[in-house]
């Protein structure tokens, strides 16, 4: 019989979200969590020093497209829910080698699910009605919007388009279908740009916090004014939280910070606040080090979420405005320089090479 006492299972809990996942977790909770993660270059073990050692947590390396591990998992841990956040995540990788993200967001939620489906079919089914399998997908499903438009709502078309989008995209509608099919009792959110400590320095806030600690130009794609929604991870992880509690089967739920910025805005803020918490740093004004360069291909203009089903049936809102979400984060990149230092060494130069080589004027 499965409890609120009984595991559950987070896939990806060692990359950005996921760690601020079970963190959140393991501290506001405290039920058993088993973190099935492959460690790519993407995850992070010392994010979760914090819970290693805690009764209750249990990480196991491996690739969710291992079905028999998947399986062995489930049989042994007996989850009441799955936590599907594994993947590849960055668009611009995605443009460069779109393979891996196909084989891991498509192929590997098809694995999960399957093993998932096994597992489920076989408990009594009380068990089966509580049960809860929760992927946590993207905006980027819905394509762009143009200035006018009405931000993104649940009943919206997918018009994904770079590999990333797509392959969440096929992700999606793979959970949907294994709902519909099989009845499986999968919720669905798609949630904008997080941002927020122990980010990857790949995606925009860390990679210019990053740079313009260090005096480097700081790349700015096309003319800088794409629209983004960005969410504090920690808002993220608490709509995670309730979507899983009060979620209904079946259902999607739009997770976003109602805070449209321009990308030359965002930049701009940070700058500001990197030149108010480093008086004495030679590179003053910070917003000086921006620098226009080539555009992303097919880059999305404008993402903006309407989160109200969220808020009128999780009862769900981000506490965190951007001004308070960024302070926070600027203030950890800063006192975390050894974190910083780790994950930029090795293999991040050459990808540094390869995204930024292209696009010099
Ligand atoms: P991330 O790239 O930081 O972390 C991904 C994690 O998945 C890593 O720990 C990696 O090792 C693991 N992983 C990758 N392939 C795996 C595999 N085959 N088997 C097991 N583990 C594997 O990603 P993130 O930014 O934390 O995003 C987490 C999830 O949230 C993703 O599904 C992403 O699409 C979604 N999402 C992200 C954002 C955002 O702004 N970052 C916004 C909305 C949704
Ligand atoms: O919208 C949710 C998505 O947000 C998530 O699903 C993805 O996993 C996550 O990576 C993020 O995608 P983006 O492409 O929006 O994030 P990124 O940080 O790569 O870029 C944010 C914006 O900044 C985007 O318009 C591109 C721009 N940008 C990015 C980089 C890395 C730059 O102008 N310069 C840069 O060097």
């Amino acid at each position: 019989m499965l409890t609120q006492d009984s595991p559950i299972l987070v896939t990806g809990g060692a990359g950005f979200i996921g760690s601020h996942f079970v963190l959140d977790w393991m501290a506001e909770v405290g039920t058993p969590l088993v973190n099935l993660d492959k460690l790519t270059y993407a995850g992070n073990l010392r994010n979760l020093e914090p819970v290693a050692q805690k009764p209750g947590y249990t990480f196991v390396r491996g690739d969710i497209r291992d079905r028999e591990l998947v399986l062995e998992l489930l049989k042994t841990h007996r989850p009441r829910a799955i936590v599907h956040l594994a993947a590849e995540s960055h668009v611009d990788r995605s443009l460069v080698g779109p393979g891996e993200f196909l084989d891991t967001n498509v192929h590997g939620t098809f694995v999960l699910l399957e093993a998932t489906r096994s597992y489920w079919q076989e408990l009594p089914a009380a068990d089966r009605e509580t049960f809860r399998f929760l992927h946590v997908s993207t905006d980027e499903v819905y394509g762009s919007l143009k200035p006018g438009d009405a931000p993104f709502e649940e009943t919206f078309a997918f018009r994904p388009n770079s590999p990333y989008a797509a392959s969440k995209a096929a992700s999606d509608m793979l959970v949907r279908a294994w709902h519909k099919s099989y009845g499986l009792p999968t919720v669905v959110t798609n949630c904008s740009n997080n941002y927020g400590p122990m980010q990857f320095p790949e995606k925009l806030l860390p990679l210019v916090l990053h740079r313009a600690v260090h005096g480097e130009p700081l790349p700015i794609y096309g003319d800088g004014q794409q629209v983004r929604d960005w969410l504090y991870v920690g808002d993220h992880c608490r709509a995670l939280r309730v979507a899983l509690e009060r979620g209904k089967p079946g259902q999607t739920y739009n997770i976003g910070g109602w805070n449209e910025q321009a990308n030359l805005n965002t930049v701009t803020m940070l700058c500001a606040l990197l030149d108010e918490m480093l008086p004495e740093s030679p590179h003053r004004p910070h917003a000086r080090l921006m620098q226009s360069v080539a555009d992303r291909p097919g880059h999305d203009r404008r993402y903006a979420i309407n989160a109200s089903k969220a808020e009128r049936e999780l009862g769900w809102r981000p506490v965190e405005t951007f001004e308070t979400g960024l302070r926070k984060t600027v203030r950890w990149y800063l006192d975390h320089p050894e974190w910083v230092q780790e994950v930029t060494s090795g293999a991040y130069r050459e990808w540094m090479e390869t995204n930024y080589a292209q696009r010099r004027g």
